[in-house]
């Protein structure tokens, strides 16, 4: 058994979340789920959007199916609950897919995600603020060998994002990425990060695993997502040393919480990057879902009249209905066979 924390969040990080468990137990009876509370309604009570004992817990879990959380804006002191899992689980990693589900293509985003100039330390004065950009030979090397290992696994190659002609922690970073990459024979093709951005709108689907800091990855991944038709489609993980959240991009989306119509894509395909980084079969979700979508209706946010449920209910006929293996391979491409355990960082 492997025991998985789930954090539902607010709004529709609720309804997605209720989606991706039911979708997850039509493929495997080897999860059990534990759940956790966390957010703002905690942070009213506890001062702390998690409780201390619960991190505690979740650190023995395996890995952490996560909704979205409502982060108001207007409360000091008040630390998002995904940042405050990502630096207490030294979630470094984070892997963002961009699906074209109806063409079957993916943009892979890996973005470094302790690091650069959210490293949180700055020096201020009276008139003057400096953010410190911090690149480590330890962080660089990590986000590198993590990039390596699923270039590898996808056969593919790496595109190196930086502004390496004018910011040395990239010089810095770039060296490192590359000789890590030599190591395992993976090819990288460096680009400038400003004139990228023109090929990331224009041709998007042809850059193998982009690797780049955090600050660059933070924009470029929200940039690529404008190719999935909806952000309600894009699951993504956040790996650490020996555990792994997983969730969809998106917020909890107040404005359509409550009414049923969440499209839950992005939580179901974050539930498969789950089950592949705990070596099941997370690949059947993938293929439900892409089937799926060619013939099922679908939730408003992708132009039609569909509620969550029905969504839901679609996939796991998908997943139940034998259909022939050479049926499979229609649907399927080699690309998305993202059966991805970063097997030297996992126990
Ligand atoms: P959002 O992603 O919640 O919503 C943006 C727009 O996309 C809305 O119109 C929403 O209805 C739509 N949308 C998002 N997900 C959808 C889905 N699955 N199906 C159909 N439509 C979907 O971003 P927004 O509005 O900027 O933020 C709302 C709240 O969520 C804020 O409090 C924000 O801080 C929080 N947030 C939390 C995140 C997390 O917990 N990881 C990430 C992003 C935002
Ligand atoms: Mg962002």
């Amino acid at each position: 058994m492997h025991r998985v924390a789930v954090i539902k969040g607010d709004g529709i990080g609720i309804e997605v979340t209720e989606a991706a468990m039911k979708v997850i137990e039509a493929v495997t009876d080897r999860i059990e789920f534990v759940e956790f509370e966390g957010g703002f309604r905690v942070f009213e009570r506890y001062g702390v959007p998690i409780r201390g004992e619960d991190i505690e817990e979740i650190r023995k879990m395996d890995a952490v199916l996560f909704g979205a959380t409502t982060t108001p804006f207007n409360v000091p002191n008040y630390k998002s609950l995904i940042l405050t899992l990502r630096k207490e689980l030294g979630l470094y990693a984070n892997l963002r897919i961009i699906p074209d589900l109806w063409n079957g293509r993916e943009i892979y985003v890996v973005r470094e995600n302790s690091e650069g100039l959210y490293s949180g330390m700055f020096r201020a004065t009276e008139d003057r603020v400096i953010d410190f950009r911090i690149i480590t030979e330890e962080g660089s090397r990590r986000i590198a060998r993590f990039a390596v290992e699923l270039a590898k696994n996808k056969e593919s190659f790496i595109t190196l994002v930086h502004k390496a002609n004018v910011l040395m922690g990239d010089r810095f970073f770039r060296k490192t990425v590359i000789r890590e990459a030599e190591k395992e024979g993976i090819d990288v093709r460096e680009r400038l990060v400003d004139s990228f951005t023109i090929d990331l709108v224009r041709n998007p689907w042809n850059h193998g695993i982009i690797l780049t800091e955090n600050l660059f990855g933070d924009i470029l991944s929200d940039l690529a997502a404008i190719h999935a038709r909806s952000i309600g489609v894009i699951p993504s993980g956040n790996y650490g040393i020996d555990i792994a959240l997983f969730e969809p991009i998106h917020g909890s989306a107040p404005d359509i919480a409550g009414k049923g119509i969440a499209n839950p894509i992005g939580a179901i395909l974050s539930g498969a990057m789950l089950l592949d980084y705990l070596g099941l079969d997370g690949w059947k979700i993938w293929n439900a879902v892409r089937s799926y979508v060619k013939v099922g209706s679908l939730t408003p946010d992708l132009g039609g009249v569909a509620m969550t449920r029905d969504v839901v209910e679609g996939v796991i006929e998908e997943i139940e209905s034998e259909i022939d293996p050479l049926e499979w391979d229609e649907v399927w491409t080699d690309e998305i066979r993202i059966s991805f355990i970063p097997t030297m960082f996992t126990k």
